[in-house]
């Protein structure tokens, strides 16, 4: 299948109608959101969907999220809406939330993976927004990228990944936030299933308190089930092995310094993802530095291409830890899950 990439900042209009010709036919299309690129499909329809996991490769039992045009479009997906969500979908929508609820029957079985919840977001991104409201349904859309490897950020990682699987890209740009959305349980006691550039602080300033699912920063055990199918899954890693050294930032940079020193005796390939105020510290060409650690969305923004751009030939890469405050939470997530959690202290 020859794979068409129409650029959406240039001709938004006719790339929208386009993508909801496809969307309407049963087809997929890769769009821009704020968060990373998606894979979407009708969200009502079951076929539809089924071609999402295998696009993707991706494990049946775990779920998609609804991506809807307008506020009102959640009522007809919910069973009823929950306490709090109303207060949540003023606050932060359109934006990089989802909430979780009870679904209601039309929501196809292919789309929740057999749970009776459903996930919705209203992205904010204008092609997104443009392409949901032209197809006149919800799209059921996970980040498109092939199962298991970091989500695109970039028309061109979602190429790399599905070029020749699907008829579609929407190339809208680079992608505001690098992270995906922040993931919120409205089922029993409002929980944080995945962190996002909505924060636990911005979430509990706006409804009170709020859970942490416990697997966000620790890998879940042996007998426990996760409560977002998602997160049992080996995610975002590169082909090399990550190493998350956490400490007092001068003292990560002079552990890494001197492991990468030794690296380099052995004669093997490292690279350090470095913060703008570390960077200086490391005498290598091997490091890069991935934004200001005072402003952690900005190493949010450039993780997942970070780690797609490391050279086949990569054996290691340092990571240096932050604090897991604000988007630092995001960012610990999701790096912690690329080195399948292995952190050294210092
Ligand atoms: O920013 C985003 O959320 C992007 C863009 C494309 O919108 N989408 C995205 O989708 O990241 P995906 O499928 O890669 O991640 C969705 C996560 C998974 O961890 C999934 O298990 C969880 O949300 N999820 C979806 N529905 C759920 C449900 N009903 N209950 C619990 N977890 C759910
Ligand atoms: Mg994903």
């Amino acid at each position: 299948m020859r794979t068409e990439v129409i650029n959406t900042e240039s001709q938004c209009n006719a790339g929208t109608k386009r993508g909801a010709e496809i969307i309407k036919s049963g087809g997929l299309v890769a769009f821009p959101t704020e968060t990373v690129y998606g894979l979407g499909a009708n969200g009502l329809d079951g076929d539809a969907v089924r071609g999402i996991f295998e696009a993707k490769g991706r494990p049946a039992d775990n779920p998609l999220i609804l991506h809807i045009a307008k506020k009102s479009d959640v009522r007809r997906l919910w069973k009823k809406i929950p306490q709090h969500a109303q207060q949540l979908m003023d606050t932060f929508w359109p934006g990089p939330l989802t909430l979780i609820a009870n679904r209601a029957d039309i929501v196809p079985d292919e789309v929740t993976a057999g749970l009776d919840t459903v996930a919705v977001r209203l992205p904010a991104d204008r092609t997104a927004r443009e392409l949901i409201a032209k197809s006149g349904v919800p799209i059921a859309a996970p980040s498109a990228n092939r199962s298991g490897r970091p989500s695109p950020t970039t028309a061109a990682h979602v190429l790399a990944d599905l070029g020749g699987r699907i008829p579609l890209i929407l190339d809208g740009g680079p992608c505001k936030y690098g992270v995906e959305s922040t993931v919120l349980s409205l089922v029993g006691r409002p929980t944080i299933l995945r962190p996002g550039a909505i924060t636990y602080e911005m979430i509990s300033a706006a409804i009170g308190p709020v859970e942490l699912a416990k697997c966000i920063l620790e890998p879940l055990g042996e007998h426990e089930t996760a409560r977002s199918p998602g997160m049992k899954y080996k995610h975002y890693a590169p082909d090399a092995s990550v190493v998350v050294v956490c400490g007092e930032p001068q003292r990560v940079a002079k552990y890494i310094g001197s492991e990468c020193r030794r690296a380099e005796l052995e004669g093997h390939i490292y690279r350090i993802l470095a913060t703008d105020q570390t960077i200086g510290y490391y005498k290598t060409k091997g490091s890069v530095s991935l934004g200001n650690r005072e402003r952690p969305e900005t190493l949010c923004a450039n993780l997942f291409s970070a780690l797609r751009g490391l050279d086949a030939d990569t054996e290691v890469v340092y990571a240096e830890g932050i604090p897991e405050t604000d988007e630092g939470l995001a960012y610990m997530n999701r790096l912690l899950r690329a080195a399948g959690f292995c952190v050294v202290r210092v």
